[in-house]
């Protein structure tokens, strides 16, 4: 029998031990937390609806109206006729023809990906994937590959490395909610044309807050008829609780046969479901909110900026703060809390060992002048307990988010380090067929924190690789070959959960 007790203090040890906080009132810019009044900067309440009056309004009308429970799962009789105004408001929405409701994105993305792939099958997920994606692959049971961060050279060499599989998914977030950068989703569309895979986007964190209106990232690179399947949250910018699919109307209708979480689960309750149509009425109708969210991060960016912090000039509205150690992490965190301003502490198995760093979120609801003072107190904090501010950069500039300029893939296509392609419009990666045979990068960086050592322990990288006729002692091998459906699940081999809510 597992020592739980012992456990727990072991993380207490560690700096890792996590405790709930108890908010009170509504998700607003500022909260009561524990008793004590605070700043909050750490909610995915990003364009400030989940506390707006319409929205509660909305939610409150539909408890009297439709109740407060569906009561049943969507295939036995609880899908009401709010769940198929929500679904089509979101389809039109996104640009797609079909939209199906899920009861949060962590079910969303763990039935949908089960339903596209399973056993024999192979998808290929970017390392730094939330954890429902994660928990999503390993579920499905289909060979989970996981491709370096970002990166299509790799992405491609571990596509090259599965040849003939049946069915293959490339699966992403579109805006990492950890380290505030962005998918490029151009790239993986190509890649996926060109080796035949079909995508998947999670745009949990950019509905409603980045993209033309706020639809997100997929409309902002104008890739709504590329991309396979969408999912999204209503428990972030839309203010509400549950989650979406966006696909055409035979994937939806596929999902709606095959998703367990979908098919096994009690539909949206009514009134999130309401308040959530409230949101998206509200934000299509005034999407000068989606240009607030951007203004006040560019206000928290800057004053992080004059306090000494390396972060980036963009208008993300998340901001992570790389401090390292766990402890010193938290006992900023606390001091923060203590000054007024709740910003959150992420640690392993959430971010990769050696990467805790503090997240902060903006809500388009937040003054200026608070976000300055936030940045004033963290900087003053920082420095009081000997942290350097220059040396805490954003996780965005520590990994160097500059994609590779089209120009340098070029060069190193013509050097036959990758293949690109001249098929279809978007030109590209890719051949049209898998080349053969695969051949690791050498460009590629060290693998960093848990996934690396993740990978290398999950399978027997050299027999397949041997297998595919291919350098044993290349490292950067390990990594691609990921691991195998049948290890066993292991929340810090696979990242764990990424974030908590
Ligand atoms: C990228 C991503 N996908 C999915 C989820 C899960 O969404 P939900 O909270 O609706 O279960 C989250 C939650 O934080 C997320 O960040």
């Amino acid at each position: 029998m597992r020592e739980l007790a012992s456990e727990l203090e072991q993380l207490e040890q560690m700096g890792l031990r996590r405790r709930l906080r108890l908010i009170s009132g509504p998700q607003g810019p500022r909260v009561l937390l524990d008793g004590k009044p605070v700043l909050l900067l750490c909610s995915n309440n990003y364009l400030g609806l989940a506390d707006h009056p319409r929205v509660r309004e909305a939610a409150a009308d539909a408890a009297t109206r439709w109740g407060v429970s569906a009561s049943s799962s969507r295939l036995v009789c609880g899908s009401m006729t709010i769940h198929r105004r929500l679904e089509e408001q979101l389809a039109a929405f996104k640009g797609t023809e079909s939209c199906v409701l899920f009861g949060s994105g962590y079910l969303a993305n763990i039935g949908t990906i089960g339903a596209l792939v399973g056993p024999g099958d192979v998808v290929f997920s970017d390392e730094l994937n939330h954890a429902s994606i994660v928990d999503g692959c390993r579920l499905s049971r289909a060979t989970v590959v996981r491709y370096r961060h970002c990166d299509m050279a790799h992405l491609e060499w571990c596509m090259r490395a599965h040849p003939g599989a049946r069915n293959t998914l490339i699966v992403t977030d579109s805006v990492f909610s950890m380290d505030a950068d962005v998918a490029p989703l151009a790239e993986i569309v190509e890649l996926a044309d060109a080796y035949g895979a079909r995508v998947m986007v999670d745009e949990a964190h950019a509905t409603g807050a980045i993209g033309p209106g706020g639809r997100g990232a997929v409309a902002e690179a104008g890739l709504e008829d590329e991309i396979d399947v969408l999912v999204g949250t209503l428990g972030k910018a839309l203010g509400s609780y549950g989650a979406f699919v966006c696909a055409q109307e035979t994937t939806v209708q596929y999902l709606i046969n095959r998703a367990r979480s979908l098919i096994f689960s009690t539909a949206p309750a009514p009134p999130a479901v309401a308040g959530a149509l409230a949101a998206l009425e509200l934000l299509q109708s005034r999407p000068h909110r989606v240009e607030r969210l951007r203004k006040a991060a560019r206000t928290l960016r800057g004053g992080l900026q004059r306090e000494g912090f390396h972060v980036p000039e963009t208008d993300m509205h998340i901001v992570p703060l790389l401090v390292g150690d766990e402890h010193a992490a938290m006992s900023l965190c606390q001091a923060a809390i203590e000054q007024g301003v709740f910003v959150q502490a992420i640690r392993p198995p959430s971010v990769p060992a050696g990467t805790t760093r503090l997240r902060m979120t903006v809500m388009a609801s937040h003054t200026a002048s608070e976000l300055r003072e936030a940045a004033r107190v963290i900087g003053t904090l920082a420095r009081q307990q000997g942290l350097q501010p220059a040396m805490m950069g954003s996780i965005e500039v520590e990994r160097g988010f500059e994609r590779e300029p089209r120009e340098e893939r070029e060069e190193r296509a013509v050097a036959g380090e990758i293949v690109l392609s001249a098929r279809g419009d978007r030109g590209g990666y890719g051949s049209g067929r898998p080349p053969a045979p695969a051949t690791a990068p050498t460009h590629l960086p060290e693998p960093h924190g848990a996934s690396a050592e993740q990978d290398t322990e999950a399978f027997d990288v050299q027999a397949l690789w041997s297998a595919l006729g291919a350098d044993s002692d290349q490292p950067a091998t390990q990594q691609a070959l990921s691991d195998s459906s049948d290890a066993p699940f292991d929340h810090e081999r696979d990242g764990g959960l990424r974030e908590a809510a």
